[in-house]
């Protein structure tokens, strides 16, 4: 990268510092409460995390608007939106697995400009910023080439609702089961995303999924070369109702999946 300009340097900095705070109570909850269902948890590091961002970011710019998970967001006349996940991987954490991260991405009239996505555990901080490469430690990453599902590892995830659309997903779940060398459910969306961005999977999907989970991630695999769009390829990659996230080679193979009659349900 060129230069980090001082949007990428802050978010780098309030990423490691929320990352801190994640580790004091990795192994050491003190609470654990839950929100929309009885298996959507919230735990006393989600809060810890977003008060360290959002004070960090009011404190810095004032006049930037944020949106972030666990707080009513404070939506201001700018042209700057800051976008937050405080702790991606929430149920992952409270199981003391590693598989957790903070997401925080920045939009400039709806359009993100940089993002990063940091797992503390095992210190692999990921970023981008417009038009300049994504990146993983300091290094260019970039995503697989593999062109046939046959030869693929995907991801996925389900969200906490439960219903008709959670039953049908397994039945997807199931066609690239088929098609594929696998599919994984880490649990953390934003993850997730970094992992097509880096090779590690070719390909990502999940409805039902929020700007927090998503905007980050979606910038840094786009940076890196992959295709951001909805389920039927519109671009639409900082919407998380139906994300589709490929090394692009794959792309259209599995929107064909996607898409099947069967899976109307998806797109009402
Ligand atoms: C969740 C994770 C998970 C995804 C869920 C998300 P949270 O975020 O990203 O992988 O499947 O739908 O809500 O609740 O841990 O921040
Ligand atoms: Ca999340
Ligand atoms: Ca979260």
């Amino acid at each position: 990268m060129k230069e980090k300009s001082e949007f990428l340097q802050f978010a780098l900095d309030i990423a490691k510092q929320a990352g801190e705070i994640q580790l004091s109570y990795f192994g050491n909850i003190e609470s654990i409460s839950t929100k929309s269902t009885k298996i959507d948890l919230l735990t006393n590091a989600d809060i810890k995390s977003e008060n360290l961002l959002i004070s960090k970011i009011r404190q810095k710019y004032p006049t930037h608007s944020i949106i972030s998970e666990e707080s009513n967001n404070t939506i201001k006349d700018s042209e700057y939106t800051w976008i937050i996940d405080p702790l991606d991987g929430t149920t992952n954490f409270a199981h003391n697995l590693p598989i957790f991260a903070v997401s925080i991405a920045l939009q400039k009239a709806n359009s993100t400009i940089c993002g990063v996505v940091y797992n503390p555990a095992a210190d692999k901080c990921f970023y981008a910023q417009a038009k300049q490469g994504a990146y993983l430690n300091d290094k260019k990453i970039h995503p697989s080439n593999s062109d046939s599902l046959s030869d693929c590892l995907l991801a996925t995830g389900f969200p906490y609702l439960h219903d008709k659309k959670y039953d049908l997903s397994f039945s997807i779940f199931k066609d690239f089961y088929d098609n594929t060398r696998g599919l994984r459910r880490l649990g953390a969306a934003a993850l997730d995303l970094c992992f097509v961005a880096m090779g590690r999977f070719d390909g990502f999907y999940e409805y039902n999924l929020n700007a927090w989970d998503i905007c980050a991630g979606s910038l840094i695999a786009q940076e890196a070369g992959c295709e951001v769009t909805d389920w039927d390829g519109n671009n639409l990659p900082y919407d998380g109702s139906r994300i589709l996230c490929s090394n692009k080679k794959i792309h259209s193979s599995m929107i064909k999946i996607l898409t099947k009659q069967e899976y109307s349900i998806f797109f009402k």
